[in-house]
């Protein structure tokens, strides 16, 4: 969100609009003990479940949900944005909000962003332009070499920027672009002995990159010839980080299939979408990240590496893989006949073809080994030796008992290496590995008497502990409530002790305003949040904590969490069949 206004200001709007007033205003409302309850303005209901709290200054219908506090009431019920109900509700307080030019740092950098968008698609209008003008001759006669039609040209808005040093800033100085803006952009160099200034791509074809919103976020330019640097990208820019770029993905997302093919450079996606396949994204030459590995992850299961055959495509291929299997990704990898990029490949031997490679693209396992078949000569018995070792360590790595057999069968029928041989040095490493894992987890439960390392998102591992999470809503409001207790239990418990997100996230707000000695109340800690979290957050403070000893409660929830954070990793591991691991995790839990 775009907040306009200070922390301060908002807060200081919030509380001096008190939530029962406000509300009253909309809703009848009849006082229920310590609360007021009236039918719900926001779903349609006969017998009221929306009640308010002057205490805690929160809105909350048991019926639809809806809740916060009385800046998200006035939002939904006036139906205006949250800028303005601030406003709304600083005028009904005498309130003077800071006006002018005051601008918050976030509204500054989000105006920031939106100019250098705009500039950005000035810039691709231009280049576009251009191509289809006189001087972009030369341009249209590369495209046609290439063999990229009009159609697949236009749907990716490819460019041409033409042979001049200042055809850019002229233009976009003419459309009342500040230089300053337009360096900010990358668009331009600065030449610092005279002071001038040039554009930075020049005679190249242009490939704007377009992010998921259908925003111009950045460029790669293509020499028409053998000159160098070949390609020549956008310099990072407040909208264009490279490594949380994917080239092709504003397209690939709508393919809906259930893998993305991941390749080297722009003309290979281009390519395969002029050959209807859509589903190609492009790394865009740098080495593929844990962000876009994540991307991918949002929109499909699995993906597809189809780098370059070369040795530096391979080399990428291999850390590719591992970065998208440490997110989550099922990985396969498309392997082309010698020297070819998909480009070339699909330009010299059809979709069919391609289409057919996809479908024999190889697991990572079977990548590995045949790596290793080439890298090793097994009628030498050295390499032999060395070639079983590496390829252990390959299989070591297979969960799944039924697939390392059916592994180990195969290459021994390939290889006439026994399977007992690679079997035994499977073993051997296993059992290294284990050594390692029981010391470590020895050493961490002497330093640290709480548990080590928790699942942080349970319903990833589809374990929901209701026990857990009640504790931890109980006890997050008996922190937030009392100031003794929260002292005395501190250092306990942490946020990040919490184990879902949003619990972690009200725990760091708690800590955070009493470390600086800030009033905490739950309307306080609710107007922190956005969307969703809101709603969620409120209904956590609909717990009334009535404890008759809050200290002696607060530790009670405390090992009651550790008790089932334990509980939750001794589930896991038992779906996970893990039987080492269970076995030190229950012989904890009785000590407990
Ligand atoms: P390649 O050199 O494999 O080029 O670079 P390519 O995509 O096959 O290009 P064509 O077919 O000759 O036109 C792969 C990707 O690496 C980035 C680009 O994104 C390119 O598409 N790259 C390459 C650069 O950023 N700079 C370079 O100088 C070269
Ligand atoms: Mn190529």
């Amino acid at each position: 969100m775009a907040q306009f206004y200070p922390e301060e200001v908002i807060q200081e709007v919030r509380a001096a609009n008190d939530i029962v007033d406000i509300v009253s205003e909309y809703v009848k409302l009849k006082r229920v003990g310590n609360r007021f309850t009236g039918l719900c303005p926001f779903h349609k209901e006969k017998t009221p479940s929306f009640t308010v709290s002057p205490d805690k200054q929160l809105y909350y219908c048991f019926g639809c949900g809806a809740g916060g506090t009385v800046v998200q009431f006035i939002m939904s019920i006036e139906r205006i944005d949250f800028i303005e109900a601030i406003k709304l509700l600083a005028e009904r307080a005498k309130i003077r909000l800071p006006e002018g030019d005051y601008r918050g740092d976030e509204a500054k950098r989000f105006e920031k962003k939106q100019l250098i968008l705009k500039i950005n698609t000035e810039a691709a209008r231009f280049f576009y332009r251009c191509l289809h003008s006189q001087e972009g001759e030369n341009g249209r006669k590369y495209l046609r070499k290439r063999m990229i039609n009009p159609k697949t040209a236009t749907s990716f808005g490819l460019g041409y920027a033409p042979d001049s040093w200042d055809a850019l800033i002229q233009y976009l100085k003419g459309k009342g672009y500040a230089i300053q803006d337009i360096l900010d952009a990358g668009l331009i160099i600065e030449n610092k002995n005279k002071n001038t200034y040039y554009d930075r791509f020049r005679n190249r074809i242009m490939f704007p990159i377009i992010d998921l919103r259908g925003n111009v976020i950045g460029f790669g330019g293509r020499v028409l010839d053998d000159s160098l640097p070949k390609y020549l990208n956008s310099p990072e820019t407040v909208v264009f980080n490279k490594s949380r770029t994917l080239y092709g993905l504003n397209f690939a997302k709508n393919a809906n299939k259930n893998e993305l093919i991941i390749v080297e450079g722009y003309m290979d996606v281009i390519s395969l979408h002029q050959n209807g396949i859509i589903n190609t994204v492009a790394s865009l030459g740098t080495a593929f990240t844990h962000e876009q590995a994540k991307l991918i992850k949002k929109f499909c299961q699995e993906a597809i590496i189809a780098y370059d055959s070369d040795a530096a495509g391979q080399a990428a291929t291999l850390r590719g893989m591992d970065i998208l299997t440490e997110e989550g990704c099922r990985v396969k990898i498309l392997s082309l006949s010698e020297g070819k990029d998909p480009d070339e490949f699909i330009r010299a031997k059809g979709a069919e073809k391609f289409e057919k490679a996809i479908r024999e693209s190889k697991s990572l396992i079977e990548y590995k080994i045949n790596l290793l078949k080439a890298k090793y000569d097994i009628n030498d018995i050295v390499q032999k030796v060395d070639f079983v070792t590496e390829l252990a360590n390959i299989f070591a790595k297979i969960d799944n008992a039924v697939e390392r057999d059916a592994y180990i069968q195969k290459i021994s029928e390939e290889t006439k290496i026994s399977s007992q041989a690679i079997l035994a040095e499977i073993k051997k490493i296993i059992s290294k590995n284990a050594d390692k894992g029981n010391k470590s987890l020895k050493n961490t439960r002497e330093i640290v008497p709480e548990p080590v390392a928790i699942v942080k998102n349970s319903s990833e591992n589809n374990i929901v502990n209701t026990r857990l999470i009640n504790a931890e809503r109980m006890l997050i409001n008996v922190l937030c409530y009392d100031k003794f207790v929260f002292n005395k239990v501190r250092e306990l418990i942490r946020p990040d002790d919490f184990s879902d997100d949003l619990h972690v996230k009200i725990a760091t707000i708690i800590y955070a305003l009493r470390e600086k000695d800030e009033a905490v109340d739950p309307a306080q800690i609710v107007s922190r949040f956005e969307g969703e979290e809101i709603k969620t957050a409120t209904s956590i403070f609909q717990i009334e904590p009535n404890f008759e000893d809050n200290l002696k409660a607060a530790v009670e929830l405390i090992e009651t969490i550790n008790k089932e954070k334990n509980m939750q990793k001794i589930k896991i591991s038992l779906k996970e069949g893990n039987v080492e691991k269970l076995h030190t995790l229950l012989i904890e839990y009785k000590q407990k």
